[in-house]
């Protein structure tokens, strides 16, 4: 299902064909460094993690992330969208795109585009984000649409830190 489409992108939910580029994507090592390892090692596991990750999302919540696809070609650059994670306030947007679509604004184009459609479509108002603390990268697409950073924070007791950012002023 197509949910967003922008000048040079197709974002549409993921389904379990898509399971080949998912394994791909969360095994590239900026993926495990700045995301985590998420376990995913055969098309199997890929599957499964579209089912219980993405695809359960878009049933329970309305939205969640999705595949970005270039639209010349079709081919699937990364993953694009808005979370619900139990253990912030309020959704979050998350991204990541295999390195050798960087530094073309493929990544900025979506995020841009999934703010829009979070506030005029899915009438989310506040969206958080959080990354590591040394993902600069990340950082400095957050700051592109309007994302400021409020606080580190964790997830859970035994977690890591993480930046805390909103696009409205947060106390959580
Ligand atoms: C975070 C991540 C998605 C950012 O990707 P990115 O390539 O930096 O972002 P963009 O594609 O928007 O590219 C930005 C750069 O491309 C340049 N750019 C923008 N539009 C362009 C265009 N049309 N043509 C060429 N270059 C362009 C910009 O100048 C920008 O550089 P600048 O920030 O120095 O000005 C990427 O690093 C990633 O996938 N990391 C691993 C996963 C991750 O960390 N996810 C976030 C977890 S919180």
């Amino acid at each position: 299902m197509v949910i967003i489409e922008t000048d040079r992108l197709i974002l549409s939910h993921l389904a379990p064909d898509d399971a080949e580029f998912v394994l791909e994507l969360l095994n590239q090592p900026s993926f495990i460094r700045y995301i985590g390892d998420k376990g995913v090692r055969t098309l199997d596991d890929a599957r499964r993690y579209i089912a219980d990750g993405p695809a359960r999302s878009y049933e329970v919540n309305g939205f969640g992330l999705n595949l970005v696809r270039l639209k010349v070609s079709n081919t699937p650059i990364g993953i694009c969208g808005v979370l619900k994670r139990d253990t912030l306030p309020d959704p979050d947007i998350g991204f990541a795109f295999l390195p050798s679509y960087w530094n073309q604004g493929y990544a900025l184009e979506s995020a841009a585009a999934v703010m829009t459609h979070a506030r005029e479509t899915l009438g989310l108002e506040r969206i958080l984000a959080i990354t590591s603390p040394d993902n600069e990268a990340s950082e400095k697409l957050l700051g592109k649409i309007g994302l400021r950073f409020c606080r580190l924070t964790k997830l859970a007791e035994d977690a890591d830190e993480v930046k805390l950012f909103s696009n409205i002023p947060v106390k959580v």
